[in-house]
Formats: structure tokens, C-alpha cells, sequence
């Protein structure tokens, strides 16, 4: 069945909106805290971009792939207790040990995104491709690395079996379905940007198997991206990804048995946003010749990388980029709604979340993404942002 809903954003840009676009952290170029002894050979800072983000009670994490050389860190953190609107200099997570490339493969390679979970663990999903933007170099197995976040250690390394990884696999984002008792009952979904695919992980069984329909490959006509009057091509495949509520979903008409959660998705090189539902996903592999059950909810004005729901109402989150934008789309009312919109501040979001350790704000971050393509980046400007928003639900834009 395919949905006509359609929720194409209308410009009205004279309306003031009323979210607050809450500067939290910004930087010209990342600086990290590098050890004068410290054997980091190349950082080179315009290399540097942030794509993923998760906020801990007295800490931020952020994540750093390695998409070009240069990078010292793949994960680090900030203090959150610093001054609105200061530069901090990135610290190394867990410790510098962890980013040797040159060592072996026990350490972090390249990461894309990171989820905290309700047992205050830190799940990395480490792609294992060094400079995918240069010569794509899979240096080693994409691995999932969960850290304790009370006490900095490593508790668990997930491997995946051969055949569900493909020779230009690239691991990136990844969701937690916590709808298990027990902290050792998640599953977790995974995107593969580059070789279109979901990986689910059932830590459970310690297994995971993959699915691929052609909703996650990259449209070639939607593959440009536009920001700011800069323009690159980049054709990704799947990307983001989001949960609905436990308790909202879509209804099963099949049985009448409570409602069961989505799957939310969308690819890069895209203006859709699709959904499955998520007990397909994590009944195991599907048979030969057949499809994975997806539908497709609606149409954007423009791609975008970060996806999120909101925790309060259900509604879906995300960015068009080339709006420089957040807007949210309710899958039960149809309502569209612009939530911030700013020209500077909001230029390519890659991570959206709703942060359980900070009431259940919005937070977000922004990548000048397309500088990072056109080698553009000027130290004399803001091009990175970290960014809580606190939503005006009475005074934002009605569509
Ligand atoms: C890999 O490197 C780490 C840290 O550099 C070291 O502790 C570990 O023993 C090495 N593992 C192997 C298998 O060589
Ligand atoms: C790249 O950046 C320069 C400014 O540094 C700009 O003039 C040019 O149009 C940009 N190229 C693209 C493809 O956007």
C-alpha cells in the first residue's frame, strides 16, 4: 500500500517562529586536546567534521568518522557544564589508546553515530572504513563497541558474521529497540550507506541478518545538495533512522493486539521517508523472493540526513537541508509543522535526538557539510554547532 500523504514544506518565511534556537557549543574548525608528547601524526582540522551526537548527564559524546585523513579522534567529549556558545576542545573517548589506526582493529576506526541506552551504556557502531571519501579503505571489520558510561569501560565487542556484510559495507547509524525487560534484551538497527542495507542486531541471541529493498538505495535526480549557495553530490544510501512511540505506531489491523512499533527511514540521495515495522525486522531473515513489507509515508521538499521522533507526540523529525530547517510531520494528525528555521545555524543537521538526560529536549548538530565537499571551510566562520531546541508547539508554523 502506498501512501499519498504528501508533506511537501511551504515557505513563509516573514512568520517569526517560536522555537528557540539554543546555541549550546560552536566552533569555527574542531580542536582537540592533544598531549604534547602525544604521537598524533597529521591532524588536519578541515578534515574534521562531527556527525553524530549523544548527550550524557555531564557530558556530550560526539562522533568524528574518518572520512577524510587528519582525523586524531573518531569519538570524543565535551563538558556540558561549559559556557553557551564556547569552543571546547574535543577529548578523546574513552582514552587516546582507543585511536591508534595504526594499531589493530581492538580500537575505533571511523564512527558515524552513537546511542546511549536507558542502562547508561554508550553504543559505538565503528565502521571500520578509514577515508570514505578518499580511497574508501576498509581497514577492518565494522564492529559495535558498548562502553559503560559510569565508568569509562569497554563491557562488549559485536562482530557480524560474514554474510551480512557486503565488501563496501558501511556501517554508520544505528537505533536501539529497547522494548525488551532487560538491558540485555535490545535489538539494534543499523544502516549501510553504502551497499543499501539494514543490519539487525538481536543481542539476545548474539545474532543479526540483513535486509535490502530498493527504499534505501540513493535516487540518482535527488543525489545534489544545495546549502547555503554551495552545492556537492554525494549519492548515500539509507541514513537515517527513527523509532515511533512504543505506544503510538501504526495500528495493526491484522489483530487487534496493541500497536506495534516502526521503523522510520530515509536515505540521503532522497525525499522520502519510508517505514516497516519493526516485528518484521526482528523476526529473523526473510525467505528467498521475498520483499520486506515497506511503505512509504511522504515526500520532503528536500534531503536530509538526521531523523528522529519526538518523544512527546510521536511526530516525525527532520531537516531539509536545502531549507536549512526542522520540520515535523504527525503519521497519525498529517499536520506539518516548521519547528526553527535559520539560514546560518541550521546549515546540513546530521544528528537529531531527544535527549532522555536533558528533560526530553530536541538537540541537534550542524555540519557544513557541503564546505567539507567543496574545501571551503573559513576559520573565520561558525560551522559547527551544537544546538538544543525548545519547541513553541502554540506559535509554530501550522501547515
Ligand atoms: C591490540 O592493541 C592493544 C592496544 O594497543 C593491545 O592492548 C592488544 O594486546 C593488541 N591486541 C592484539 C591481538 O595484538
Ligand atoms: C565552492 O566555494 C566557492 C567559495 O569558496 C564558491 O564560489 C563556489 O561556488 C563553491 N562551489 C560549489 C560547487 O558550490
Amino acid at each position: 500500500m502506498l501512501s499519498s500523504l504528501v508533506f511537501y514544506l511551504l515557505w513563509a518565511l516573514h512568520l517569526s517562529l517560536g522555537a528557540e534556537v539554543e546555541v549550546i557549543n560552536q566552533w569555527p574548525l574542531l580542536d582537540f586536546e592533544i598531549p604534547y608528547n602525544f604521537p598524533i601524526r597529521g591532524f588536519v582540522p578541515e578534515n574534521n567534521v562531527f556527525t553524530g551526537m549523544e548527550v550524557g548527564y555531564n557530558r556530550i559524546f560526539l562522533a568524528i568518522p574518518r572520512l577524510r585523513s587528519g582525523v586524531p579522534a573518531t569519538l570524543a567529549w565535551i563538558p556540558r557544564s561549559t559556557t553557551s556558545g564556547s569552543s571546547p576542545q574535543l577529548r578523546p573517548y574513552p582514552n587516546w589508546d582507543f585511536h591508534n589506526p595504526a594499531a589493530n582493529c581492538s580500537g575505533l576506526i571511523s564512527v558515524y553515530r552513537i546511542r546511549a541506552d536507558n542502562c547508561e551504556r554508550l553504543w559505538v557502531m565503528d565502521s571500520g572504513v578509514m577515508t570514505s571519501l578518499e580511497d574508501f579503505t576498509p581497514v577492518c571489520p565494522p564492529k559495535l563497541m558498548v562502553f559503560d558510561m559510569r565508568t569509562d569501560t569497554l563491557l562488549r565487542v559485536v562482530t557480524f558474521p560474514r554474510n551480512v556484510l557486503r565488501p563496501n559495507s558501511l556501517l554508520t547509524n544505528l537505533i536501539l529497540d529497547e522494548s525488551g525487560f532487560s538491558c540485555d534484551d535490545t535489538a539494534v538497527y543499523i544502516t549501510d550507506t553504502a551497499n543499501p542495507g539494514l543490519v539487525v542486531y538481536d543481542s539476545r541471541k548474539d545474532a543479526a541478518w540483513r535486509f535490502t529493498h530498493p527504499s534505501m538505495w540513493p535516487e540518482p535526480d535527488r543525489s545534489s545538495y544545495t546549502v547555503g549557495g554551495e552545492s556537492f553530490t554525494l549519492m548515500d544510501g539509507i541514513i537515517g533512522l527513527a523509532l515511533s512511540h512504543s505506544d503510538q505506531g501504526l495500528p495493526d489491523f491484522r489483530s487487534l493486539a496493541k500497536p506495534e512499533k516502526v521503523l522510520y527511514f530515509q536515505a540521503l540521495a532522497s525525499d522520502r521517508i519510508y517505514s516497516v515495522s519493526t516485528s518484521v525486522l526482528r523476526n529473523g531473515p526473510l525467505p528467498e523472493r521475498s520483499m520486506l513489507p515497506v511503505t512509504l509515508l511522504g515526500k520532503k521538499s528536500s534531503q536530509g540526513a538526521a531523523l528522529s521522533v519526538d518523544s512527546r507526540d510521536g511526530s516525525i523529525i527532520f531537516s531539509p537541508v536545502a531549507e536549512t530547517a526542522i520540520a515535523s510531520w504527525s503519521p497519525t494528525t498529517g499536520i506539518n509543522r516548521v519547528i526553527a528555521y535559520d539560514p546560518q545555524k541550521l546549515q546540513f543537521v546530521t544528528d537529531i535526538s531527544f535527549s532522555k538526560r536533558d528533560g526530553g529536549n530536541m538537540w541537534l548538530m550542524s555540519t557544513r557539510l557541503q564546505k567539507l565537499f567543496n574545501r571551503s571551510f573559513s576559520p573565520r566562520e561558525i560551522n559547527f554547532r551544537i544546538i538544543r531546541i525548545i519547541p513553541d508547539i502554540q506559535n509554530s508554523l501550522l501547515l
